[in-house]
C-alpha cells in the first residue's frame, strides 16, 4: 500500500534509495535527507511494505506570498500509477493561498502540470552542475 504523509520521523537515509535517477552527481541519500528536512512543505510517497519512500516533492517558501518546487520524483517501477499526481494535489493544497507556486520543467511534462491549473512560463535557471550534490557544509 502507498501511504502520503510529510511526516520525516521514521525515514532514514536508507528509506530514499534510487532517487536522481540519471542525474551525473546527484544528492546523496544523507543530503537527500537533508534537502526534505529543511523544506517549507514536502509529501512523501512510502510503501508501507518496506517503509522507502517511493515518491517525493518538496517547496521551498516564504510562507506568505511564494513558493517554488524544486524536486518531484516517483521511482521507475512506481510510475504511470498516479503517484505524481497526487503528490502535487497533496502540495498545492499545503501552498494553498500563496500569491505563486513555480517550477521549472521539460516539455513533455507541460500537459502534466497544466492539469493542475499551472501555466506555462519563461523560467530563467542557473545551475553548478559541481554542486549538483549539494553544497559542502562545514562540520
Ligand atoms: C514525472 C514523474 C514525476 C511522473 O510520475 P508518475 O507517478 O508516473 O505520474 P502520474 O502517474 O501521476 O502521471 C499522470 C500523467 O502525467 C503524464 N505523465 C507522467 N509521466 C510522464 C512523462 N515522463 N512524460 C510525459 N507525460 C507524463 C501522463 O499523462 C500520465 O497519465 P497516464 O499515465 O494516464 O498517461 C516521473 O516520471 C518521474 O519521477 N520522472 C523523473 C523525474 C522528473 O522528471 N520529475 C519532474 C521534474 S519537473
Amino acid at each position: 500500500m502507498i501511504q502520503y504523509t510529510d511526516n520525516l520521523d521514521n525515514i532514514a537515509p536508507g528509506n530514499l534509495q534510487g532517487f536522481f535517477a540519471g542525474w551525473p552527481n546527484p544528492p546523496d541519500p544523507e543530503t537527500h535527507l537533508k534537502i526534505l528536512s529543511r523544506a517549507y512543505a514536502i509529501v512523501l510517497a512510502v510503501d508501507t511494505g518496506t517503509g522507502n519512500v517511493i515518491g517525493f516533492v518538496n517547496a521551498i517558501s516564504d510562507g506568505i506570498h511564494a513558493a517554488y518546487i524544486p524536486l518531484l520524483e516517483v521511482l521507475p517501477e512506481y510510475q504511470r500509477q498516479g503517484i505524481a499526481t497526487r503528490l502535487m494535489k497533496f502540495m498545492i493544497g499545503k501552498l494553498s493561498g500563496l500569491y505563486m507556486i513555480d517550477l521549472a520543467t521539460e516539455e513533455d511534462l507541460v500537459p502534466f502540470y497544466e492539469r493542475f491549473g499551472m501555466a506555462r512560463g519563461i523560467a530563467m535557471v542557473f545551475r553548478d552542475m559541481e554542486r549538483q550534490g549539494g553544497r559542502v557544509e562545514a562540520g
